[in-house]
């Protein structure tokens, strides 16, 4: 079995924090280079703050971890405080981090290690806005075609957005961000809404991660049972969507996902329809296809593949 060389950009968030969880858990598959944080659910102090308490929650304190951009590349920062709560981590608050966090600014990682790792060696996976990607892009573009993939978690077509009618919050945040990623022509995984709003963590998917009866399973479970409200009160759903572990699992597994090669932009110039990824499902258009668009998923296997790796931290 191939193991995966990985960046997780991510802005904490409990979803993100499960995704870094499962990423931990799961060595024969997963080098964890580093893990770059983002302005994104909350503000960049915070989202670098819980990455090194999720890391030290799971005893993963030798990892690396950078501060990148702590705001989009043109636009002001929008957060989620109201999902998430005011720490990011709502639900089970950890304890304040002793690992330290790196100096070197988190884009001049992805940066550095782009550079350093042979060509398509490196998978690059984002979990939030996408301004520390475009920006490394942008400001060292030779980097671009080392990289070996992009597994993002953002966007929604049939789904339709959960921000405004027509934008996923990842890349609501920074469209001019994503736009650059998406013509980046670096193979791309897309898990969008249309995925993810089918993890969730029902009743007895809880109940399952519940009874690991571990400190990781008691917290975890806690973070779903208060970020869940939302997405019940919105969209009557049977539970938390688990977005960003759809991510680290297909890397994973990724049988477990199924979905279409095709080409998306990034709407960036109307107010009406800002940050909405236009998918050409039914490939109507000229546009040359630059992503794999993942659709659908098994959330049995899913939960299961999820809480046997969690059992193991
Ligand atoms: O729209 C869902 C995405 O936005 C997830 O990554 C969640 O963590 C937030 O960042
Ligand atoms: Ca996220």
């Amino acid at each position: 079995m191939t193991i995966r060389k990985i960046i997780i950009d991510t802005d904490p968030g409990q979803d993100d924090a499960i995704a870094i969880l499962l990423a931990i858990a799961s060595p024969e598959n997963l080098e964890i280079l580093g893990i770059t944080a983002v302005a994104g659910n909350v503000p960049l102090s915070q989202t670098q703050h819980n990455i090194r308490a999720v890391c030290e929650l799971a005893g993963f304190d030798a990892i690396n971890v950078y501060a990148g951009c702590n705001k989009p590349m043109l636009r002001t920062l929008a957060t989620a405080e109201h999902i998430h709560g005011k720490t990011g981590l709502g639900g089970a608050d950890l304890p304040c981090p002793q690992m330290p966090l790196q100096d070197t600014h988190g884009v001049d990682y992805i940066i550095n290690t782009l550079r350093k790792e042979p060509q398509d060696t490196v998978t690059l996976c984002t979990l939030g806005p996408l301004t520390n990607i475009a920006t490394a892009f942008t400001r060292a573009p030779s980097v671009v075609r080392r990289t070996q993939e992009i597994i993002m978690m953002g966007g929604a077509y049939f789904e339709v957005g959960n921000v405004t009618p027509t934008a996923e919050f990842n890349i609501f945040v920074d469209p001019e961000a994503a736009k650059i990623v998406f013509n980046s022509g670096i193979p791309i995984v897309m898990l969008p809404l249309d995925v993810t709003h089918k993890a969730l963590v029902t009743e007895n998917r809880q109940t399952a991660i519940q009874a690991l009866e571990t400190p990781v399973s008691k917290v975890v479970a806690n973070w779903t049972g208060f970020y869940e409200r939302f997405d019940i009160e919105k969209y009557g759903s049977l539970g938390a969507p688990l977005h960003d572990p759809c991510v680290i699992a297909y890397l994973i597994q990724p049988s477990l996902f199924s979905g279409r090669f095709l080409n998306v932009e990034i709407e960036t110039q109307s107010d009406l329809t800002m940050g909405m990824s236009v998918a050409d499902w039914w490939g109507v258009t000229n546009r040359t296809p630059n992503t794999k668009f993942i659709s659908d998923l098994n959330d049995n296997d899913f939960f299961d593949l999820l809480t046997k790796r969690l059992a193991r931290l």
